[in-house]
């Protein structure tokens, strides 16, 4: 097949590990006879640097010439004291694609019990995806001010916003072992009690999936307790930006979580869910496996190229098994090193 790529390698390490996630996709494009067409654009604080807006037009123009977007990270300590942040480039990409659920799965690969702070026998089993909402919440609700005195943010849901993450979360179910946790924090907000008369209700539609409700607290301890509890994980933009980098920390580094960010229409955003990492960028030693697993979630969800997907996946669990991993994983390797095993892996030719 032929497909356009957008890239936004953003900052620190962004551009580092979207290199290799491009390696990866060019030896699968090489392998299954495909053709990948990429362009680059700006995103967060480079392109605040370069045209003074963390979404310049020239990137959100680029939205409608591609069929998928593939980015990396944005922000950093440069940049954290202005008026206007990186990371509200990446919240405007987000809103402007309509990408309301954002997939993050999160299991423990053989060979990285010892990168889990949690004992072998607690975390080995561990496989389990968040569906995070993406689009409303603290993040973007009205009103949002702040003055020399007052600050507010504001958390507000519409029902059908919750009604058409909540579906997508009981499809992914579906497709695993139908258990879905939806969390909240009923017994304090509002928004919570409305999420979960939705979330019931959007259950009756799929009786072969068993719903529970558990509040985000209880969640954080449980996910710890037991890992291997959870299936699909289902809750709003902030509580899903915070157990995220847990789960993260569960299965070992947020160096190999990747998620994909999905909405009604095309094109959809993958991006790993670490940051910039600025304390790493620039050395060469930042994990391209969340960003190499994000691009494999792009051939599934974007392309429906389910075996080119699944060859990529097997690829990483092959060279994590045989202990080519970056620092944080407790290994020796660079970037580009686990990039150069993946891709090989991908085209067959083993070293
Ligand atoms: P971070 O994820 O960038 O880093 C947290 C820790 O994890 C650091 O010690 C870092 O070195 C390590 N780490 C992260 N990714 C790694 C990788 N691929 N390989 C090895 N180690 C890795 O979070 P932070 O330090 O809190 O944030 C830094 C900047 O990144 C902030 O400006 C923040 O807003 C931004 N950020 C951006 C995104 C995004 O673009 N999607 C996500 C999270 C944070
Ligand atoms: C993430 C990040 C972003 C978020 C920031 C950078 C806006 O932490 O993707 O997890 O909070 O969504
Ligand atoms: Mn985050």
């Amino acid at each position: 097949m032929d497909a356009r790529i957008l890239l936004l390698p953003g900052d620190g390490i962004g551009p580092e590990v979207v290199e290799q996630a491009v390696r990866v996709l060019d030896a699968v494009a090489q392998r299954y006879g495909h053709r990948f067409a990429y362009r680059t654009e700006a995103i967060g604080g480079g392109a605040l640097d370069r045209y003074g807006d963390p979404f310049p037009a020239a990137t959100r123009e680029a939205l409608r010439e591609c069929d998928a977007v593939l980015l990396g990270a944005v922000g950093g300590p440069r940049w954290d004291h202005g008026p206007v942040r990186p990371e509200a480039g990446l919240l405007a990409l987000r809103y402007e694609l309509g990408v309301y659920a954002n997939l993050r799965p999160a299991a423990l690969l053989e060979g990285l019990e010892a990168a889990s702070p949690l004992r072998p026998e607690v975390v080995r089993g561990t496989d389990f995806l968040i569906v995070r909402e993406l689009t409303g919440g603290l993040y973007f609700g009205k009103p949002k001010r702040r003055d020399a005195r007052q600050a507010v943010d504001t958390m507000a849901y519409t029902a059908e916003e919750v009604e058409r993450v909540a579906r997508v979360a009981f499809r992914a179910a579906q497709a695993r072992r139908r258990r879905v946790h939806s969390v909240d924090k009923a017994n304090v907000l509002e928004t919570s009690r409305l999420w979960r008369e939705v979330v019931t209700r959007v259950s009756e539609e799929f009786p072969d999936v068993t719903v529970e409700h558990m509040l985000v607290d209880t969640c954080a301890m449980q996910l710890v307790r037991r890992p291997t509890a959870f299936d699909v994980i289902l809750t709003e933009n902030t509580f899903g930006d915070i157990l995220s980098d847990e789960a993260a920390a569960v299965v070992g580094s947020i160096g190999i979580l990747p998620s994909a960010s999905l909405g009604d229409r095309p094109p959809f955003l993958y991006e790993p869910v670490h940051g910039s990492a600025p304390d790493i960028a620039g050395r060469g030693v930042a994990n391209p496996l969340g960003a190499i697993l994000s691009a494999a979630l792009m051939l599934r969800y974007s392309f429906a190229l389910e075996e080119e997907a699944c060859a990529v996946e097997e690829a990483v669990r092959e060279v994590v098994r045989e202990g080519t991993t970056t620092p944080d994983l407790g290994g020796g390797f660079g970037t580009r090193e686990v990039g150069d095993a993946v891709a090989e892996r991908v085209l067959g030719r083993e070293t």
